[in-house]
Order: structure tokens, then C-alpha cells, then sequence
């Protein structure tokens, strides 16, 4: 009887614990996930990087990120640095290490999937063709 209360105690500290690292980092929104990026990128391609990259990689975002790379400044970055930059993009989310797996622990639905990774990758050899 006793084993059977800690394990229960330790099934709800479980549950709360996933509950508070659930509200802490609130899920994307709404209005983020559909972010205008910049004109310059297909709306396609500006989904995926709103719901997935936007959050960190922005204004909004977090410092050492946006110091390696801004999406709010994208119309400011001449074609050769957009064209380096979305290299990068696709580079990272292949090896899987953008977004961060911390980030994805929280925000399950920002994980790319193998098309939208296709979709990046396409648009960053469009990019680097015409540079
Ligand atoms: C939770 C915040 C967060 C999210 C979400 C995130 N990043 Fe990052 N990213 C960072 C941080 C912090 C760095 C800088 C440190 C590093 O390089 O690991 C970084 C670095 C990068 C770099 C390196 C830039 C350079 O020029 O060296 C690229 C490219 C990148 N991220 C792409 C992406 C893409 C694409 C997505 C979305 C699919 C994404 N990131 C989502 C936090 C994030």
C-alpha cells in the first residue's frame, strides 16, 4: 500500500513537473506562426522558418541567436549573405541541430519534416544559383 502511494505521489510530480516546463515555454502562437518573414521569401518557405525559427532567430528573439542570424533583418542582407545564411539553414536542420532539441521538447510542432527540410534546402540552392 505504501509503494503503491510514493509511486502515485511520483506519477503526479511527474505530471506536474511536464505541466509547469509546458507553460513555461508557451508554444509558438498563433500570429507567429504566420509572421511575413520578408517579401523576398516564398510564402512556403516563410512558413516553415515562422513556426520553427522565427521565435529565436528574430527581434523577438534570443540575443545569440539573432546575432548569427536575423530574420527580421533578411531584407537588409545583400544576396550573397542570404544565399551564405540559407546555406547555413539547411545545413543545420539536415545534421538536426536547429531547432535545438530543447526547443523541440517544448515545441513539439516546430520539428521539421523531411519535406519541409527538402523545401529549405531546395530554396537555398535557388538562392546560391542566383547570387
Ligand atoms: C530556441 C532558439 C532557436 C530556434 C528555435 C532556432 N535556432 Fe538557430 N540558433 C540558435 C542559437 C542560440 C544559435 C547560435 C548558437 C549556435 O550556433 O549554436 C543558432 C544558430 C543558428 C545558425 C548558425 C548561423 C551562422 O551563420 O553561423 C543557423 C543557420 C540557424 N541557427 C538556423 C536555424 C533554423 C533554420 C531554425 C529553424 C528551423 C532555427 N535556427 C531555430 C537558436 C535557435
Amino acid at each position: 500500500m505504501k509503494s503503491f502511494r510514493s509511486f502515485y505521489s511520483l506519477v503526479l510530480l511527474g505530471l506536474m513537473l511536464s505541466f509547469s516546463a509546458f507553460s513555461q515555454n508557451n508554444p509558438v502562437e498563433n500570429t507567429k506562426e504566420t509572421a511575413k518573414i520578408s517579401k523576398a521569401i516564398p510564402d512556403d518557405v516563410n512558413a516553415v522558418l515562422a513556426n520553427s525559427c522565427f521565435q529565436c532567430h528574430s527581434n523577438d528573439g534570443s540575443g545569440m541567436a539573432r546575432a548569427k542570424m536575423n530574420l527580421s533583418e533578411w531584407d537588409s542582407y545583400d544576396a550573397d549573405k542570404k544565399a551564405t545564411k540559407a546555406g547555413a539553414m539547411c545545413n543545420e536542420i539536415i545534421k538536426d541541430m536547429m531547432p535545438p532539441k530543447r526547443f523541440l521538447s517544448s515545441n513539439p510542432s516546430a520539428a521539421l519534416s523531411g519535406e519541409q527540410k527538402e523545401l529549405i534546402c531546395k530554396w537555398s540552392e535557388s538562392l546560391a544559383a542566383n547570387k
